[in-house]
C-alpha cells in the first residue's frame, strides 16, 4: 500500500516535469487550444484554406502550428506569431488593425468581437 503511494507520488512528478519542460505551440500543433481553432475557424478559415490561400497562410488546424515563429510574407522582418516576443506577431497586428500594417486588418470588413480577439491575444502571449 505504502509503496503504490509512492509510485503514483513519482509517477505524479514525472508528468509536472514533462508539462513544464514542453513549451506550448511545439508539438505539432497537437496543443493548439479549442477555443482558438474556433476564433479561427469562424473567421478566417473561408479566405486562409485550400491550395492558393492569401500570402500562402492556411489558418486550419492542422497548419496552426506550422505558423509559429515562421515569417510573414507580407512584412518578412516580421513573424507571423512570434512566440518569443509576442506583442511583435504580426497576426496580432492585423487582428487588433493597428495603422502600421500592410494590406488590409484580418477580417478585412468585419472586426473580430473583443472576446475572440481576447482568445488569440492570450493564447499567443502564453506561447512565450
Ligand atoms: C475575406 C477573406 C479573408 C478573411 C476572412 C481573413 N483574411 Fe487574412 N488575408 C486575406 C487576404 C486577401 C490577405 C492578403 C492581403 C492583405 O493582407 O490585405 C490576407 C493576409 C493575412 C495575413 C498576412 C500574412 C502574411 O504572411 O503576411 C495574416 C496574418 C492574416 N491574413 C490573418 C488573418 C486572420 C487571423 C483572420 C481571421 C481572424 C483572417 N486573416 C481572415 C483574406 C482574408
Amino acid at each position: 500500500m505504502k509503496k503504490r503511494n509512492l509510485m503514483t507520488i513519482a509517477l505524479l512528478g514525472l508528468a509536472g516535469v514533462s508539462a513544464a519542460l514542453s513549451p506550448a505551440g511545439s508539438q505539432g500543433g497537437q496543443d493548439i487550444p479549442a477555443n482558438v481553432l474556433n476564433v479561427f475557424k469562424k473567421n478566417c478559415v473561408r479566405c486562409h484554406t485550400g491550395p492558393k490561400p492569401p500570402k500562402g497562410l492556411r489558418l486550419i488546424p492542422g497548419k496552426i502550428a506550422a505558423v509559429i515563429d515562421a515569417p510573414s510574407a507580407e512584412v518578412p522582418s516580421l513573424k507571423i506569431i512570434d512566440s518569443n516576443d509576442p506583442e511583435a506577431s504580426y497576426l496580432l497586428k492585423k487582428i487588433r488593425r493597428q495603422p502600421d500594417i500592410a494590406g488590409k486588418p484580418m477580417p478585412p470588413r468585419k472586426a473580430l468581437t473583443a472576446e475572440a480577439l481576447q482568445v488569440i491575444e492570450a493564447w499567443i502571449e502564453g506561447l512565450k
